[in-house]
C-alpha cells in the first residue's frame, strides 16, 4: 500500500485500486509510450482513441450490453442525466406522438430517495411534460418522510405510454437499493411495465455500475452512470442508450419540443462515437485502467461475489450492534444497499466517538450524507474484504465497548 494510504469508505468520489492509480501515474508522465502525459495528449490520437474503444468494448463484455445498445462517455454527471434524459426522451416522445399537448406527456418517476427526488424536480423544472410519481417510498417510513425501503410491487402506478419511467437503483445517501433478486418484493416491477413494447425506462446506476449484473438491461432505454464510485474519477458520465432513444432532437424541436443544446443530445455524441467536443480525457484513462483489471481479473461475478460477501459482513456488524441497542439500521431489512450501509449510533456523543475512532484506525469517510446525518458504509468495488474486516473488527470492538 502507498505510504500514508487509509481506508477510504466514502461514498463518492471514492476509493479507488491502489495499483491501478500507481499505474496512471506512469501514464501521466507518458501515456502508452508515446512520450506525451495522458493529460496533455490529443483526444484524436491514434493511441486514446485505441484506449477509449478498448473501455467500452470491457464495459460491453463485463456488463453483456446487448448490440440494441449504444455506450456513449459524457460528462456533466449524474446531475446532468437528470436534465439530459428528460429532453431526449420528450423529444423522442414528440417524434412519436406530435399531436400530443404537453400536459398529455408523462414522465413517471419511482421515488425511492433523495437523488430520484432531485430527478424528479428536475423533469418538472423543465417542462415539456408532467410528472407522475409512480410509486413513492416515504408513503411506508414512520414519518412519512425518510425513505427506508423499496415500495411493494402493488403500490406502482405507472401511465400508458409515458415519455419515460425512471427509478435510481441504488439511492446513495439513504442507502435504499432495488434488489437484483426479481422474485424478491423489493426489486424492480418489471413484470408491471407493459410487456412487448420498446418502453422508455431510465435508471440511475451511479452508485452501483459495474457493481454487479443490471437485471433486464436489454429492457432499459437508458442506464447511466457517473463515474467516481466504483470506477474511476469524476468527470465521465457513462451512458448506455438503446437506439430507438438516439433521436434527431432538431426535428422534434421542429414540432415543438424543447431544443436540446447539442452536448447533451444522445445523438451528438453517438454520431461522434463521444469525441464531439473534448472528452475527460484523464477521468477516462483511469476509469479504462480499472476496467481492464475487472475483465484481466475474472469479470463482473467476481466483483458481485466478493461486493455480497463485503455487504454481508458489515450487515452482521451492524445486526450484532443492534442486539445489543448499539446501531440502528435505518433501512429495513431486504431494501438494504449493498453499496452504502447507513445506521445511527443513538446515544449522546456516541456517533461521533464511533466516527473518532474509526478515524484513529485509518478508516475514513464514514459520517452519513449531510441531509440525513448518521454513519454510511460504502463499499464499492475498490474497498477490499481486508478493509471491510477491519471495519467488522472495530464495529465489534465498539459494541463490546459500549455495552
Ligand atoms: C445515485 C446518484 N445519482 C446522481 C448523483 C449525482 O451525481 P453527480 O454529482 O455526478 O452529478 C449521485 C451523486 O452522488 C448519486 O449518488
Amino acid at each position: 500500500m502507498s505510504d500514508g494510504r487509509v481506508i477510504n469508505f466514502g461514498a463518492g468520489p471514492s476509493a479507488l485500486p491502489t495499483d491501478v492509480l500507481e499505474e496512471a501515474n506512469k501514464g501521466l508522465l507518458n501515456f502508452q509510450g508515446t512520450g506525451i502525459g495522458i493529460a496533455e495528449i490529443s483526444h484524436r490520437s491514434k493511441e486514446f482513441t485505441a484506449f477509449l474503444n478498448e473501455a467500452e468494448s470491457h464495459i460491453r463484455t463485463l456488463l453483456e450490453v446487448p448490440s440494441t445498445h449504444k455506450i456513449l462517455f459524457t460528462q456533466g454527471g449524474g446531475s446532468g442525466q437528470f436534465s439530459a434524459v428528460v429532453l431526449n426522451l420528450l423529444a423522442r416522445h414528440r417524434l412519436l406522438h406530435p399531436q400530443l399537448k404537453d400536459e398529455e406527456r408523462v414522465m413517471d418517476y419511482v421515488v425511492t430517495g433523495s437523488w430520484s427526488k432531485k430527478a424528479m424536480q428536475e423533469a418538472g423544472r423543465l417542462g415539456g411534460g408532467r410528472v407522475n410519481i409512480a410509486a413513492d417510498a416515504r408513503r411506508y417510513s414512520n414519518d412519512g418522510k425518510a425513505f427506508n425501503s423499496v415500495p411493494p410491487h402493488d403500490d406502482y402506478a405507472f401511465s400508458a405510454d409515458p415519455a419515460l419511467i425512471y427509478y435510481c437503483e441504488n439511492e446513495t445517501v439513504d442507502g435504499v437499493q432495488f434488489s437484483d433478486d426479481l422474485s424478491s418484493p423489493a426489486s424492480f416491477p418489471f413484470e408491471k411495465l407493459t410487456q412487448g413494447a420498446l418502453l422508455p425506462l431510465v435508471a440511475d446506476y451511479s452508485s452501483s455500475f459495474l457493481s454487479r449484473p443490471i437485471p433486464r438491461l436489454a429492457d432499459h432505454a437508458v442506464v447511466f452512470a457517473g463515474a467516481q464510485k466504483n470506477l474511476g474519477p469524476a468527470g465521465l458520465t457513462i451512458l448506455i442508450v438503446r437506439q430507438d432513444c438516439i433521436v434527431d432532437v432538431d426535428a422534434a424541436a421542429k414540432l415543438g419540443a424543447t431544443p436540446v443544446p447539442i452536448t447533451l443530445s444522445y445523438k451528438t455524441l453517438a454520431d461522434h462515437s463521444s469525441l464531439y467536443n473534448t472528452p475527460s480525457v484523464l477521468p477516462i484513462y483511469i476509469a479504462g485502467l480499472v476496467l481492464r483489471k475487472m475483465s484481466d481479473g475474472g469479470g463482473l461475478q467476481v466483483y458481485a461475489q466478493s461486493n455480497r460477501q463485503k455487504f454481508e459482513k458489515i450487515v452482521a456488524a451492524l445486526k450484532n450492534g443492534e442486539e445489543k441497542d448499539v446501531f440502528k439500521a435505518k433501512v429495513k431489512d431486504g431494501s438494504v444497499s449493498w453499496m452504502n450501509i447507513v445506521f445511527d449510533v443513538p446515544g449522546e456523543g456516541r456517533q461521533q466517538k464511533f466516527l473518532d475512532g474509526a478515524d484513529k484506525r485509518g478508516m475514513k469517510g464514514l459520517a452519513g450524507h449531510r441531509s440525513v446525518g448518521g454513519v454510511r458504509v460504502s463499499l464499492y468495488n475498490a474497498i477490499t474484504q481486508q478493509d471491510t474486516d477491519k471495519l467488522v473488527g472495530y464495529m465489534n470492538e465498539f459494541v463490546a465497548d459500549t455495552v
